[in-house]
């Protein structure tokens, strides 16, 4: 297990201003913050960057929300770091998602669910590297 992952606070948690309050969650459970970034993805970024989901019903929309606003982007450290961030996040629905977790907290929806995060070692780096360059991480 590596201990990078990958993690992007969504349009709905910036435009709501909890994207300071969600990275010190992810401090206080344990995470190291190693690079950081506020931007808007274009909808060509978007796309790229959920091309898994493009058969998806939902791959439009999620794309219109994607880039709706701001996101922001980190790469994150800590031991067994892909696990722990999924666990700290929760469920892909806010409804489903433990007490406690990201999601739970901050999402509102299955798609305005405030947080990505990354679901394999493989896919962290592939992700990172559309928001960072390999000099833009602190390790
Ligand atoms: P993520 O990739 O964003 O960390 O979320 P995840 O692994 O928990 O969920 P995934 O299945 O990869 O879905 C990606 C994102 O698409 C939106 N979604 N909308 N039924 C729907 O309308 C629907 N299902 C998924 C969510 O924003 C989800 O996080
Ligand atoms: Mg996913």
């Amino acid at each position: 297990m590596g201990n990078l992952t990958f993690t992007m606070i969504k349009p709905d948690a910036v435009k709501a201003s909890n994207h300071a309050k969600i990275l010190q969650h992810l401090v206080d459970a344990g995470f190291r913050i190693v690079a950081l970034r506020m931007w808007c993805m274009s909808r060509n970024d978007a796309k790229r960057f959920y091309a898994v989901h493009k058969e998806k019903p939902f791959f439009e929309p999620l794309v219109d929300f994607m880039t709706s606003g701001p996101i922001v982007a980190a790469v994150l450290e800590k031991e067994n770091a892909v696990a722990e961030l999924r666990k700290t996040v929760g469920a892909t629905d806010p409804e489903q998602a433990d007490e406690g977790t990201v999601r739970r907290l901050y999402g509102s929806s299955v798609r305005h669910n405030a947080i990505h995060a990354s679901d394999s070692d493989e896919n962290a780096k592939i992700e990172w590297q559309l928001h960072f360059n390999d000099s833009d991480i602190m390790l």
